[in-house]
């Protein structure tokens, strides 16, 4: 590692993604549980039966507190064998897949000082016994994550050992769904570690190395550019909101290529603004600020989204761009008024360093339609304004075409990761005139995220496109369901699940 992190941390230090292969634990659909789990939770809906297997009737449960409401757990002491958890699962008639992930996500949290744990289900509603494999997995290994690469005692209690038995279901079933789940909350939650890193652990640089270093892991085709060849491909988007910055840029191109004839090619491109400062447009000292170094979560869910597609056989070819650097203010940066030129030839004046999210975005999607793909999605933290319209709950969509609109509304419907359609409001698009150059980086005082998107919409040709921004949902404050405090991982289950259904639209 050249950068300056090098200077700061041991030599040997990558970040450690916490579920690469050798690290993923036993995870069976089991009939009955083996004699030496730590602890077992029984999912218990609102109304119907209480499986007689936990050892107390409703009114029992009742009079501890517990109803079987979502979210809720019940400690139930034993006086040996394994520790027993009510868990609560809501209306029995309301099941649904993604219930069914939450309760998983509800068990593990609460049986967090135990590594080996069944979770028991004995209604499952209308989810596939395949599904419910999947979202057992994703909200156990989900809830379970924690960014503790830097503590010096960590006090996690990793996994070794998950069953689950689901009443009146073929094993064989649930256990087809288990390796999809796996694999996808492995990808959220290397993502989330990659968001969870701090700034001067993870450069552009040490991202374009740890791409490199994992590329043959997960059969990908890695290619880095550095800052000449950056000048070179005449990505000044990229090297304007870099200039103020003692680390050098990384454009990460990564491709995906199936087995056999591809079903579809989709060109990805993630914002990867290693630390947002802002630039001279200074943010201020304010505690939110402390999360820009989640700035980059949308080239961490397009790279960890890429890890898990020969995992899950997909059959759609994917190029992505991910566009790095850090926003920083120096003597060096760049300036309110300066011009820039991006890829492709776009002059773009500068009303506002620290709307410099799209200025690298540009020349990722200048980048992207010059494969011409059937599609380009882009994800990044692009707009306050996401957050502010949305909450941290969904995170905002736009597209220039319907069907591609949908098949990303259908992964986040697949996913629960909440996306919500905004309008690509074309009256808006004249306040991003300006006087001196192509476009202006700025746009009003209203509608902010739709003025962005507007300004990405400049630069895709026309080709079928989606953009999610992920600015309000890529952290959360607190454990929430499948969420662990901190980085979310946002994006990343999304776009698996959009990349293995994605069909052409035109
Ligand atoms: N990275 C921020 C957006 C952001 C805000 C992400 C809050 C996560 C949480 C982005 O680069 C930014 O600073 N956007 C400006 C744009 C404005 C200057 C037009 C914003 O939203 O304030
Ligand atoms: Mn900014
Ligand atoms: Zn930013």
């Amino acid at each position: 590692m050249a950068s300056l992190s090098s200077r700061l941390i041991p030599a040997d230090f990558t970040p450690a993604p916490s579920l690469l292969p050798e690290r993923v634990i036993d995870f069976d659909a089991v009939t009955a549980f083996s004699p030496d789990l730590d602890a077992i939770g029984f999912a218990v809906t609102t109304d119907g039966e209480v499986d007689a297997a936990l050892g107390l009737d409703r009114a029992a449960l009742a009079r501890a507190g517990f109803e079987g409401k979502p979210g809720q757990s019940l400690l139930i002491a034993t006086v040996d064998g394994p520790v027993v958890f009510a868990v609560g699962a809501g209306a029995a008639g309301e099941l649904t897949a993604d219930t069914v992930r939450d309760i998983a996500a509800t068990f593990a949290r609460a049986a967090s000082s135990h590594a080996r744990i069944g979770l028991s289900l004995s209604v499952v509603g209308a989810v596939a016994p395949e599904s419910v494999g999947q979202v057992v997995a994703e909200g156990t290994l989900l809830a379970r994550y924690r960014y503790s690469e830097l503590k010096s005692e960590p006090k996690v209690t990793a996994l070794t050992a998950v069953e689950l038995r689901v009443e009146g279901a073929e094993t064989s079933g649930v256990t087809a769904g288990i390796p999809r789940g796996v694999v996808a909350a492995r990808s959220a939650n290397l993502a989330r570690d990659l968001a969870n890193t701090p700034p001067g652990y993870l450069t552009a640089t040490d991202f374009a190395d740890l791409a490199l270093s994992l590329a043959e892991t997960f059969g990908l085709d890695v290619e880095v550019f550095d800052k000449q060849q950056l000048i070179d491909l005449g990505c000044g988007g990229l090297l304007g909101v870099n200039a103020g910055s003692a680390e050098e840029p990384r454009m990460i191109k990564i491709g995906y290529t199936p087995n056999g004839e591809p079903t579809g090619h989709v060109a990805l491109v993630g914002k990867g603004i290693m630390y947002d400062s802002g630039g001279i447009s200074l943010k201020p000292s304010d505690p939110m600020h402390l999360a820009m170094k989640m700035d980059m979560g949308g080239a961490a869910a397009v790279f960890a989204a890429l890890t898990a597609l020969r995992d899950l056989s997909s059959t759609t070819a994917v190029t992505a761009f991910l566009m790095c650097t850090d926003n920083m203010p120096s003597g060096s940066a760049y300036k309110l008024g300066d011009v820039l030129t991006a890829r492709g030839g776009t002059t773009v004046e500068v009303k506002n360093t620290d709307a410099e999210g799209r200025l690298v975005m540009m020349d990722g999607l200048a980048l992207a339609v010059e494969e011409q793909p059937d599609a380009i999605v882009d994800i990044a933290t692009l707009t306050g304004a996401a957050l502010v319209s949305l909450g941290p709950a969904t995170a905002a969509l736009f597209g220039n075409d319907q069907a591609l609109v949908e098949q990303a509304k259908a992964a986040s419907a697949a996913t629960d990761e909440q996306l919500w359609q905004l309008p690509l409001e074309k009256k808006y698009r004249k306040q991003l005139d300006s006087d001196v150059a192509d476009l202006s980086n700025l746009g009003g005082p209203y509608a902010g995220a739709t003025t962005a998107a507007l300004f990405l919409n400049e630069f895709v040709a026309g080709l079928p496109w989606a953009h999610i921004d992920i600015a309000g949902t890529m952290q959360s404050a607190a454990d929430d369901s499948w969420r662990s405090k901190g980085a979310t991982g946002f994006g990343a289950r999304l776009l698996i699940d959009f990349l293995l259904g994605f069909r052409r639209v035109r």
